[in-house]
């Protein structure tokens, strides 16, 4: 078996998306993600009905994933799944999956850390997207993780900052319940930021030692400043929804940035990268690209597809573990606290 023609096939089921990816050496030739809209009724993601989905859906998107990357379970070289951490029941459906495949095609297996995956897509063969060289830094921003992780190399991580409550995304999506939006409500609080005032308004940034984070008392602050101007004027949400949206958005990107310069400072570190449904936001973005002017940083920010969650990333680093013959025992079991 020589390693130029691997193909991998890889498995996410880690929160509420069920996913299935084949790469073929670096480059992905299918990346399937079946969303499951029934947590927006409930306005967050419901464990036990996204287990059931993945239930139903895993076996119709591992075959979409094949039949897209145009090749058949028999020409696969390994499997590769999220192992963790993730919500467990969700865990549990795409480990026995993988498990099982991998038994009936007498293929290895390589569990895959869902954090280390967010970073790795980095690594994806994609035209006009560059890789970062080691070391460098990655901020991973998303509706259930917040890190900044110093990278030296694939498989050697150091997380050196993360939340200590609230991750960036659930920030927007309290923020959003609070201002009465759909969930989630990163996407629609960014649009309207762009439209509005974002020194409108001033919420106190927290003040958290070192490189972690710390979003509850945001939310806790918009939720009083929100209560307080509603009494006076029931209509102040209608009125200054842009504004509000902007101010919010100013506040947390300011929190962001603020950390990643003292990381780079600490570090010494300028090569930025940034993975994770929230590095979707045009906040973050143009603060990046004003980085690279200010502070000489050189930033990059992967193809959209491969920052929400999705399989892809879980193929690439089943790729370069395959590469390090990195396979895991038949007896790997999902783990929802699994560190970096
Ligand atoms: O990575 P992701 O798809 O799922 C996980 O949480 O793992 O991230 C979803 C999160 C949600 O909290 C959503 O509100 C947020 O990313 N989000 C955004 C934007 N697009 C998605 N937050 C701010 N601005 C956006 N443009
Ligand atoms: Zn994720």
């Amino acid at each position: 078996m020589g390693s130029e023609n691997i193909y991998i096939l890889g498995i996410e089921s880690s929160c509420d998306d069920t996913a299935a990816s084949v790469i073929h050496n670096g480059k992905i030739l299918s990346n399937v993600v079946a969303n499951q809209k029934i947590h927006e009724e409930y306005g967050g993601v419901v464990p036990e009905l996204a287990s059931r989905a993945h239930q139903q859906n895993i076996v119709p998107v591992v075959h979409q994933a094949l039949s897209k990357a145009n090749i058949t379970k028999d020409q696969l070289h390994a499997i590769a799944f999220t192992r963790g951490p993730g919500l467990m029941g969700s865990l549990l459906v795409g480990t026995s999956f993988a498990k099982s495949l991998a038994l009936g095609l007498n293929i290895p297996l390589i569990d895959v850390n869902h954090m280390q995956a967010h970073i790795l897509a980095h690594y994806i063969d994609e035209e006009g997207f560059k890789k970062p060289p080691f070391p460098f830094l990655a901020m991973t921003i998303s509706g259930g993780h917040t890190q900044i992780v110093k990278v030296n190399n694939y498989f050697n991580m150091d997380v050196i900052g993360e939340t200590i409550d609230d991750a960036v995304g659930e920030a927007y999506d309290k923020s959003g319940k609070i201002l009465g939006l759909g969930y989630p409500a990163g996407p629609e609080i960014d649009k309207r930021a762009q439209l509005g005032n974002p020194k409108a308004f001033k919420f106190t940034k927290p003040k958290v030692d070192g490189l972690n984070f710390s979003f509850s008392g945001l939310k806790t602050a918009i939720l009083y400043f929100i209560q307080k101007e509603t009494k006076a004027n029931p209509d102040f949400i209608a009125e200054n929804l842009n504004d509000i949206c902007a101010s919010i958005q100013y506040t947390i990107i300011g929190i962001l940035i603020d950390k990643l310069k003292k990381a780079s400072k600490e570090t010494g570190i300028k090569h930025i990268a940034i993975g994770g449904g929230v590095s979707a936001n045009s906040g973050i973005r143009q603060a990046l690209k004003d980085g690279e002017h200010k502070f000489g940083w050189t930033t990059y920010v992967p193809k959209f597809e491969f920052t929400t969650d999705n399989a892809a990333m879980i193929a690439i680093v089943g790729y370069l573990k395959y590469q390090d013959n990195a396979f895991s025992a038949s007896n790997v079991t999902a783990s929802a606290r699994l560190k970096l």
